[in-house]
């Protein structure tokens, strides 16, 4: 462990360097998204193509078959790098299937790896749920009715868990994030008979709009994670009584201005979090005026992204400032 430090501290010094005039790319915000969004169906914890898992630190610095992902401090030599660059008719593509990265992305790759590939370890896609929950103190548990008890130990058949949020309560929280396709609407149907249900993760699970109808009499539930999923406005539509909610995330979803609307009437949400979805600042600034106390984050300056059409722009040289 200690050699491993070592190697990073040292690859990280080199790496800041030769990357004076870039900012800093944050993980969490930055490359993580990407990675759960366009790797991690493929190199996670389904399948393990190549032997490569890229949705921890320790995975994906080990690396596949052919050896470690990337070499922090150095981009060009890094298998990552080299196969998000390469041309869609290229087998050794990565994705292997489905969209290309765009350049913007493929950039912010190139210059964290550059910078020394920092992974900060609370970034890494595990979930871990805060032990405290903000709005709490506002609800009243009941015992679990035998339809709840019939829910709980029918998801864990199914390798699942409705866990309590601590010992002797009768709260509990449900990390389904990253299972990906295990994880569907029909999972929500069981989940729907969860009253005591404060927080749930669907973080990249194949949930859909429709499926969320089954949160509507989900009441206690204090924070959801949509991130990186198929909803859209019309799954919002669903939350719109779930008056509880502190914490909303919906980043890397198609959630545009109109979704937004269905939140207005949350009046206790307290943060919001919308990066990579296709809102725009009226409707972030509508929903703000209408929540005053909601922290919105828009994650970077969502005008520089590109839009995707402009995906497949041969790739040019930007001047440098
Ligand atoms: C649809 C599935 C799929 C997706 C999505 C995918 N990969 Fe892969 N990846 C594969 C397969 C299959 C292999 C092994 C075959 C090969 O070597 O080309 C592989 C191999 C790799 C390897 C080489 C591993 C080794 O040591 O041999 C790297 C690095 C890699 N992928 C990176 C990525 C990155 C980065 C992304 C996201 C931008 C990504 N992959 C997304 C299927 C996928």
């Amino acid at each position: 462990m200690k050699k491993l430090i070592l190697i990073l501290a040292g690859a990280l010094s080199g790496g800041v360097l030769s990357a004076q005039t870039e900012t800093k790319v944050d993980f969490a915000k930055q490359i993580q998204p990407i990675l759960e969004h366009s790797c991690v169906k493929c190199h996670g914890p389904e399948k393990q193509k190549g032997k490569l898992r890229l949705d921890s630190k320790e995975a994906a610095l080990k690396g596949g078959k052919g050896g470690p992902a990337f070499k922090p401090g150095k981009a060009d030599e890094s298998e990552m790098y080299r196969r998000i660059l390469l041309p869609a008719t290229d087998d050794d593509r990565m994705p292997n299937e489905g969209d290309a990265l765009t350049k913007a992305q493929t950039d912010l790759i190139r210059d964290w790896i550059n910078q020394g590939a920092v992974w900060p370890e609370v970034a890494v896609a595990k979930d871990s749920p805060p032990k405290v929950k903000i709005g709490l103190d506002k609800l009243t548990a009941a015992p679990a009715s035998p339809a709840e008890q019939k829910a709980i130990a029918k998801l864990e058949s199914l390798g699942m868990a409705a866990r309590p949020i601590a010992q002797k309560v009768d709260w509990r929280e449900a990390n389904l994030g990253l299972q990906g396709t295990n994880v569907t609407d029909a999972t929500l149907a069981i989940l729907k008979d969860i009253a005591n249900l404060v927080q749930l993760n669907l973080r990249g699970t194949k949930i859909t709009d429709a499926g969320l109808a089954n949160l509507k009499g989900l009441s206690n539930l204090l924070e959801l994670h949509l991130e990186n999923t198929a909803v859209t406005d019309a799954g919002l539509a669903n939350l719109k009584n779930l008056t509880n909610l502190t914490y909303l995330n919906v980043f890397g979803t198609a959630v545009t201005d109109a979704g937004l609307e269905h939140l207005k009437g949350l009046t206790d949400l307290r943060n919001l979090y919308l990066w990579q979805t296709k809102t725009t600042s009226n409707g972030v600034a509508a929903l703000q005026k209408a929540l005053p106390n909601l922290r919105i984050d828009t994650g970077w300056d969502l005008s520089s992204l590109p839009k995707p059409e402009e995906k497949k722009e041969e790739k040019k040289e930007e001047p440098k400032k």
